[in-house]
């Protein structure tokens, strides 16, 4: 007889590990597999997130802004120092630790919620049947009750600019280099682009980024893509917009790229590192058998229904393996919310309201719809911005650039959207899910005290503003 569980999760990063925690806390005999294998051979919890993405990218772009800052902005405060220099081992070493630290955190979760984590591989037989292989070839077949499938994503890669895992690189790649390249190509403006782009810049890599679309960041609301692109342009990060990547070859310990330009004219471009950041896709390899009853898309991405169900008999998806936008915090509230349906309880995942933050600086952070698309619907509206400029809490910062801005239904009040571009748009954009989570009205926010000084006093003067009402600037 086969091993059987009431849950079998495949897949550990943050869509899986919570699935597999929530069902343990509701009582169920759970095992979790997960293949992670790093670099170096070790393997762990955690998935992309944890080892490859969301973890170590905040850590660098933590560390690579106090350097930056250092240099740009301590004297402005009065604070004297020597010549201020970086250790890129010292930085890296930081940052294998807490990733370290908390991928045996989610060891540790596990056990404490009564998983089975088993490492390896894990392939979906026909009657929820799993294969599991681990790491040392040891192979047996596990039955369960319910499988959920959470194997993730991987980057998406280029054919005329094909990773070479050293010059050029996807984004764990970017994530791991040992000296500041003097020359940084990055192509794709999107997020990751963005984010790792600024991590080097800061250290001092001269770089350009190639991306294909006309406009920038097309996915955020227009107002603060123009800002972001003017502060970054500031910052010195060459973003050339319509650049369509020909062609990359490494030569002489250098990677020579060749694209096509907005006006369609050749152009090339020598650096000594490219990373390749224009998306991601669902990874599903060695994940289904055949006769699973499992639909993958034309895309890659595991078809499932509104509750995360694929169609097979209680075999579900979550996370980036599935629709919907590749964050950790859409994986974990799927996964929760399947784990919750499994054992009977209500659970429920607002779409609508799935909070997209890019951790530059300044910040950037949305939520809800931006002023194209509620133009578009139809939706008649109204528009409050307030600029950090006038925020006290932001001059004290020195980080007096952005605005918060709100979208807001004109006939009902109702609050459609915020975009924050500014210190901590990360942290201040919570206050905005909760808003929009209950429906709250532009007068809901004006009524909310604010405490003074704080940031979040933007979001409050921002909904004053949509009525002329804003205190702390003109109103126009
Ligand atoms: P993954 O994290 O990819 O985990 C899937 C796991 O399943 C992996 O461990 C994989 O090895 C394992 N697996 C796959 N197939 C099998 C199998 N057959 N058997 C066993 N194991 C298997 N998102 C944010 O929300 N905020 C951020 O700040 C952020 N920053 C990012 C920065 C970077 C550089 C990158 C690359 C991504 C970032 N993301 C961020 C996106 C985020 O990492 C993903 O959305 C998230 O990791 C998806 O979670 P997941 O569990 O679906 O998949
Ligand atoms: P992305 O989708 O954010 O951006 C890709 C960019 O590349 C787009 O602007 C696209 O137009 C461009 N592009 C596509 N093909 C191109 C080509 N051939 N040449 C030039 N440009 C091209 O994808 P990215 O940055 O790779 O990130 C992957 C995923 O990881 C995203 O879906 C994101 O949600 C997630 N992520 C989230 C983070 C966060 O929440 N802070 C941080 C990093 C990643």
């Amino acid at each position: 007889m086969s091993e059987h569980y009431d849950v079998i999760v495949i897949g550990g990063g943050p869509a899986g590990y919570p699935a597999a925690i929530r069902a343990g806390q509701n009582g169920l005999k759970v095992a979790c597999i997960d293949g992670w294998k790093n670099y170096d051979g070790s393997t762990t919890f955690g998935g992309t997130c944890l080892n490859a993405g969301c973890i170590p990218s905040k850590i660098l772009l933590e560390s690579s802004e106090l350097y930056h800052r250092a240099h740009t902005e301590f004297a402005t405060h009065g604070i004297k120092t020597g010549e201020v220099s970086i250790d890129i081992a010292a930085m890296q070493k930081r940052k294998s630790g807490i990733v370290k630290t908390m991928t045996l955190g989610i060891v540790g979760l596990l056990k404490a919620a009564g998983v089975t984590a088993l490492q390896g591989r894990g392939t979906l037989l026909p009657g929820r049947q799993v294969e599991f292989v681990a790491h040392d070839g040891t192979r047996k077949t596990l039955s369960a009750t319910h499988v959920v499938l959470a194997s993730g994503s991987v980057p998406t890669p280029l054919k005329s600019a094909p990773f070479d895992g050293k010059h050029i690189v996807d984004s764990w790649g970017a994530l791991e280099f040992d000296a500041v390249p003097k020359r940084l190509g990055v192509i794709g403006a999107g997020v990751i682009g963005l984010e790792l782009g600024s991590v080097w810049r800061r250290l001092g890599a001269e770089v350009v980024v190639l991306e294909a679309m006309p406009e920038f960041l097309s996915i955020a609301d227009q107002q603060l893509a123009k800002e972001a692109l003017k502060q970054f342009g500031k910052q010195g990060l060459d973003v050339r917009l319509g650049a369509k990547v020909t062609g990359a070859a490494v030569k002489k310990n250098a990677v020579e790229v060749s694209y096509s330009d907005a006006k369609g004219a050749t152009q090339s471009l020598t650096v000594d590192k490219l990373i390749v950041c224009i998306g991601r896709r669902p990874y599903t390899e060695g994940l289904l058998a055949e006769g699973t009853g499992v639909s993958v898309d034309a895309r890659g991405f595991i078809e499932v229904d509104d509750h995360c169900h694929t169609g097979a008999e209680n075999v579900w998806a979550v996370g980036d393996c599935v629709r919907g936008p590749m964050l950790a915090h859409k994986g974990k509230e799927e996964g929760v919310a399947v784990a919750d349906r499994i054992a009977g309880r209500h659970a429920h995942v607002n779409y609508a309201v799935i909070p997209s933050v890019i951790y530059t600086a300044p910040e950037i952070g949305w939520v809800g719809q931006t002023e194209e698309q509620v133009k578009a619907s139809g939706v008649a509206y109204k528009i409050g911005v307030f600029p950090f400029m006038a925020s006290g809490r932001a001059r004290a910062m020195e980080a007096a650039q952005g605005f918060a801005k709100l979208v807001i239904g004109r006939d009902d009040d109702r609050i459609l959207g915020v975009h924050v571009i500014g210190p901590m748009a990360g942290e201040l954009i919570a206050e905005a899910v909760l808003a929009l989570e209950y429906g709250a009205s532009a007068e809901d926010l004006q009524h909310t005290i604010h405490a003074h000084p704080t940031l979040s006093e933007a979001l409050h003067e921002a909904a004053l503003a949509a009525d002329k009402r804003a205190i702390d600037m003109p109103n126009r």
